[in-house]
């Protein structure tokens, strides 16, 4: 039988992304900052919430180092958000369990990644999160969180007008 929905909880007449921040993603600005740049996860998420307002959609974000509270954080957004825009960060390359809850949650979801991936260790070209989500933007630094809350807003305009 198939499950029903509860409404999601909008803002007033926007909608609900939740930016999800995986492994050691706290500590951009000074980790490997020849890798990952100068700018840390605190300014992103101003430049993020910048961007959100102009785009009339509200934002909730969450960051772990752990595996388990990252399912568990997109288990919840279930019904109360429209999409995600996630760096999954190392967790890209080795977790059936996140993508297991994106299949889970089934909404639309953006992977982003701060750093060009299939420019570094080969190990870090396989995303087992790609597969699952609308579309992938790496290699900008955090000008790709920005571009992927941009795809994504596009993405669930387009999903909910083909409805
Ligand atoms: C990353 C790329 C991953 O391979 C790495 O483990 C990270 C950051 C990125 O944003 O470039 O932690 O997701």
């Amino acid at each position: 039988m198939p499950v029903k929905r509860r409404p999601r909880a909008r803002t007033a007449g926007g909608r609900r992304i939740l930016v999800v921040h995986g492994p050691n993603l706290n500590l951009i600005g000074t980790r490997e900052p020849a890798v990952y740049g100068g700018e840390t996860l605190s300014s992103i998420e101003r430049r993020l919430r910048k961007l959100a307002v102009e785009l009339h959609v509200g934002l909730e974000s969450f960051q772990s180092n752990s595996e388990g509270a990252l399912v568990d954080r997109i288990q919840r957004a279930r019904d109360t958000v429209d999409g995600i825009l996630i760096n999954p960060g190392a967790y890209t390359h080795t977790s059936i369990a996140l993508r297991d809850a994106l299949l889970a949650v089934d909404l639309p979801t953006v992977e982003v990644h701060l750093s060009n991936v299939h420019r570094r260790e080969e190990f870090r070209h396989r995303s087992l999160i790609a597969p699952v989500a609308a579309g992938q933007i790496l290699g900008f630094g955090g000008d790709s969180y920005l571009l992927g809350l941009r795809a994504l807003v596009g993405e669930i305009e387009r999903r909910t007008a083909a409805r």
